[in-house]
């Protein structure tokens, strides 16, 4: 392994300006997403891991939404040079001249668009390309199916010569099983000063990054390719079925290692979905259909249902989640239960033990433990007590057509089936709804309330309200 005083000298560029004409799509190519990850956020991840010095992306297509993904995943590391017009891998490294030709270092090159490549991978090649004391040493794997793909071509003695495009290949060059991964390491003055020297004397008319190494070949530098033996990683994404592919794999590999190191149970691996950024607990059981998205964080011995989907959540201890519940930005205690057919989002809590049923919908919301909520209820801007009971078809009604009001329930209060609160509104402590009430006014403790709207009716016992 190279030490890290070497590693300093590394800078990286990623090749990121192309709109990718073949995903069909209005958006840049490596914006796409790939496990919930845009495509040029996983490369610069896999960057980041070699300790560059800094990190160059080449931006052209979208270049503002491509530059904050970059900043978002990779911080003040990585810096943006604009390429204007798309006209060849070779003219894009070659924007980055005024930041990089003058020093003495190892230029990295990626493809924003060559997302699995791992980190262990580019230590190697890194490795490789300063043992063999290379101007420039090219990743290259062997395909079953090389379609589309640069070519590398070998002498009768199996020395490198060149690499030849797809669409400049002789139908002889285009039997050849070894392909260009688009990854290559650099000495940055030569780079660059064989750059200069490039033509678009080829089938689309670009200037190719790929003519280089024959270029520093002729010039009598020392080139080597270093052949990777696990090619899925080096795949490009070109087209949206590449890109489904990738997502597939992604996600087995994900699912396999929950299952093997992490001791999470799917009853069915191939109908689920897990983020690679999300934890689950071991003893959890996942049911088909379910997603867990973004950076959720399942605890242990939780049970999820089928056709449920979890985004950026927490969950603890021991919660189960009944079918089709969706639960977004929200956090749920141990022990509880969730669903069927629930909805929490933008922060709903629920504090351990809180039951949410069927129909119910909590947003912006705190549940206090053991607090049931079972039936076709909306509760939002709500902050409610400990051992409360909502009713069947309770709602808050948070919105008076301009602005969200709260409601405020204490603990141990019984609220009747289709109650309206009407906030903001606060409920005291122990007090009773009547079914179809309709509160427009703050309740005290230990009240009953019935009507519409609901006036005070008596002064209960602690006895009467029956906690
Ligand atoms: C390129 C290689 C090919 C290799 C393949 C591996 C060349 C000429 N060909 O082909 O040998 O097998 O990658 O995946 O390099 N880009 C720019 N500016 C441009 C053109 C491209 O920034 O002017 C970026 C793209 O956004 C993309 C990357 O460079 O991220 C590669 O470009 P793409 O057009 O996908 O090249 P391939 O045809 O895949
Ligand atoms: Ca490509």
């Amino acid at each position: 392994m190279a030490n890290l005083e070497t590693r300093s000298e590394v800078n990286v560029l990623v090749m990121a300006a192309g709109l990718g004409t073949r995903m069909k799509s209005k958006r840049a190519k490596v914006l796409h997403e790939l496990g919930g990850l845009p495509l040029i956020a996983r490369v610069l991840r896999v960057a980041k891991s070699v300790n560059p010095r800094s990190i160059v992306v080449v931006v052209g297509h979208a270049s503002e939404e491509v530059e904050q993904a970059s900043v978002a995943e990779a911080g003040e590391l990585v810096q943006f040079v604009l390429q204007r017009k798309q006209r060849g891998t070779g003219d894009a490294v070659a924007t980055a001249r005024d930041l990089l030709a003058d020093s003495d270092s190892v230029v990295l090159v990626l493809s924003g668009d060559v997302p699995m490549i791992r980190a262990s991978t580019l230590e190697t090649l890194l490795d490789h390309h300063l043992k063999t004391g290379a101007d420039c040493t090219i990743l290259s794997a062997r395909l079953e199916n090389p379609t589309g793909y640069g070519r590398i071509v070998r002498d009768e003695r199996d020395v490198f010569q060149r690499i030849v495009e797809q669409k400049d290949a002789s139908d002889e060059e285009r039997k050849i099983r070894e392909i260009n991964s688009g990854i290559y390491c650099f000495n940055s003055r030569k780079l660059f000063r064989a750059l200069s020297q490039l033509q678009p004397a080829n089938a689309q008319d670009e200037y190719y990054l790929t003519d280089v190494p024959e270029i520093l070949l002729k010039q009598g530098a020392n080139v080597s390719v270093y052949v990777h033996d696990d090619a899925r990683e080096v795949l490009g994404v070109n087209t949206r079925a590449e890109l489904a592919e990738f997502e597939n794999l992604l996600r087995r590999n994900t699912i396999r290692q929950l299952m093997t190191e992490g001791g999470v149970t799917f009853i069915d691996p191939s109908h689920a979905y897990v983020s690679s950024e999300a934890v689950v607990g071991s003893d959890t059981v996942i049911y088909p259909g379910v997603s867990i998205e973004g950076k959720s964080v399942i605890g242990e011995a939780c049970v999820i249902r089928s056709s449920s989907r979890i985004t950026n959540s927490h969950l603890g201890k021991n919660v189960t989640v009944k079918d089709h519940s969706i639960i977004v930005d929200s956090e749920i205690e141990a022990n509880c239960s969730v669903g069927p057919f629930a909805h929490l989002r933008m922060n709903a809590r629920l504090e351990e033990s809180a039951v949410v049923g069927n129909f119910v919908e909590v947003k912006k919301s705190r549940l206090g433990k053991k607090t049931k909520a079972m039936h076709l209820s909306y509760l939002g801007d709500a902050t409610i007590g400990e051992r409360t009971n909502i009713g069947a078809g309770t709602v808050t009604c948070n919105y008076d057509g301009k602005q969200k009001h709260p409601t405020i329930i204490e603990d141990d209060v019984k609220i009747g089936s289709d109650t309206m609160l009407v906030a903001p509104v606060r409920v005291g402590k122990r007090s009773v709804t009547a079914a179809g009430s309709v509160v427009t006014k703050d309740v005290p403790e230990d009240s009953l309330v019935a009507g519409v709207p609901a006036m005070i009716k008596k002064k209960l016992d602690s006895s009467d309200s029956g906690s």
